[in-house]
């Protein structure tokens, strides 16, 4: 309805039926037009106590103060963040669930409000402007809390820092979660949230290799063991398919990975994590594939550009163009068909895009699984799918899933320039494999649960 709306306001001087403005719209003005699209669809971060609350998008003056910015943020689509999208070679075969992005008309809207100079309009007559919507888990059976409340220094003392904090779900026998959500305490610092599943004595190991037993730890890389969900500002629960769960035993603990994003002054998080589970009904298992020690041929990764003799993982200095693919076959054993709801990606700082497709085993070109035109290290999200939607990927026991990660080992890409200014060096260097950030990965995860069939 909205949508049609501005198309109508925008291809010529007619107020659409049902907003009445009293005089004929000239253009889109804040209160007519531009509030409904930019505050449900950038308010969860541009708000007083947002993570991004410098921009404050949820009042006219916020957005005038900002609106040459917000006109190349839009038209660019950088903003909202959500870097998946097709590109000439992937083109997904479902909608994600919960896309934030703007449509056409809505861009094309926002920008010509910019280009008129960002109009008020008549705040007596304003459009209604739907709040962005939130959704929950049906119902909370446990509350995780953090064995204690994370003390955030300024950004005077670090910019960001990921912290893994454990949190003991205690079960005395095994259980299937249905679905997570991470209750965010302070949206003002926790930028994201990756939450884990993880052998309590593994997570021990790692809270006491800090010389310090509090339940607390910086994250690194192989501390993303299983993940079963995660927080970015605007998304919802993670709630696994209808009839489906993820299996934990009285070993397991959550581990959440806390992106923290420094405020000016010192903050204080309290942040929870609520789980429901099933209540004895049958369920079958969700799983999570994984690609994150593709380091060597016989973990899967393929010969590529630059290997000296035998398959390496190396990004040559200097390379713009680099690419690194890793190669995952769906196992036997799981049922006939896995229906795929949900994948992420991930590389670190030197990335610039990334793809996923299947070849099915008859040598067939299968779905495009993940595509991703413009890696941004910040917003690694995971990128569900709807089961429901037809076009919704479908996987089958021994279909080849291609991992492409492309990488910009250049000085053009802002980041090389910053890591290799912190190193100390004017010149490229090579990046190998490791799960620091200041080397390179090229990983996937895929969710499924078994199909019909
Ligand atoms: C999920 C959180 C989030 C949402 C939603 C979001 N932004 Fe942002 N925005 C940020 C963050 C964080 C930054 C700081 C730079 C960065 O991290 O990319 C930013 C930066 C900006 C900037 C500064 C210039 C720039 O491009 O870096 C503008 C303008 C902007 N956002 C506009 C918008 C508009 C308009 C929308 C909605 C259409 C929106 N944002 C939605 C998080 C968000």
């Amino acid at each position: 309805m909205m949508r049609r709306c501005l198309v109508v306001v925008l291809g010529g001087a007619v107020a659409c039926a049902g907003e009445s403005p009293t005089t004929p719209p000239k253009g889109p003005t804040w209160h007519q037009g531009v509030a409904s699209i930019l505050e449900p669809s950038c308010g969860a971060c541009h708000r007083p106590g947002g993570i991004q609350a410098d921009i404050d998008l949820t009042t006219f003056e916020g957005a005038y103060a900002w609106r040459e910015a917000i006109g190349v943020a839009v038209a660019a689509r950088t903003m909202p963040p959500f870097p998946a999208g097709d590109s000439d070679q992937c083109e997904m075969s479902a909608p994600f669930v919960d896309d934030p992005r703007l449509s056409d008309a809505e861009i094309a809207t926002v920008v010509e409000w910019v280009q008129r100079g960002a109009p008020e309009g008549e705040p007596e007559e304003a459009w209604p402007v739907p709040s962005p919507e939130v959704s929950h888990l049906e119902r909370i059976d446990q509350q995780l809390r953090m064995p204690q409340p994370v003390a955030v220094p300024p950004s005077s003392v670090v910019r960001d820092r990921i912290l893994c904090v454990v949190m003991d779900p205690m079960r005395e026998e095994p259980g299937w979660l249905q679905g997570v959500e991470v209750l965010v305490d302070n949206a003002s610092v926790v930028h994201h949230v990756r939450l884990n599943l993880t052998e309590r004595s593994f997570a021990a190991e790692r809270d006491a290799s800090d010389g310090q037993i509090d339940g607390t730890y910086l994250c690194k890389g192989r501390d993303y063991t299983t993940p079963i969900g995660g927080y970015a500002p605007g998304m919802g629960p993670q709630v696994y398919p209808a009839g489906s769960g993820i299996r934990i035993t009285p070993d397991d603990v959550v581990v959440a990975a806390i992106h923290y994003h420094m405020a000016d002054d010192a903050q204080v998080d309290d942040t929870q994590v609520a789980l429901q589970w099933a209540r004895g009904e049958a369920v079958v298992q969700a799983r999570i594939f994984k690609t994150d020690t593709a380091r060597t041929a016989e973990a899967g990764l393929l010969p590529g550009p630059g290997d000296d003799g035998e398959v390496e993982f190396r990004i040559p200095a200097g390379a713009a163009n680099h690419t690194e693919t890793t190669l995952f076959e769906v196992p036997q054993g799981l049922g006939p068909q896995l229906r795929v709801f949900s994948t992420l990606g991930h590389m670190h700082y030197v990335g610039s895009s990334f793809r996923m497709w299947v070849e099915r085993a008859d040598g067939s070109q299968g779905p495009c699984l993940l595509s991703i035109p413009q890696w941004d290290f910040d917003w690694q999200l995971f990128y569900d799918v709807d089961l429901e939607e037809p076009g919704a990927p479908v996987l089958a026991p021994g279909d080849q899933i291609y991992v492409e990660c492309t990488y910009d080992n250049t000085l053009t890409n802002p980041e090389v320039a910053r890591i290799l200014e912190e190193e100390g060096l004017s010149e490229p260097r090579d990046f190998t494999y490791g799960t620091s950030s200041n080397a390179e990965m090229c990983s996937m995860m895929i969710g499924v649960v078994p199909g019909e069939g």
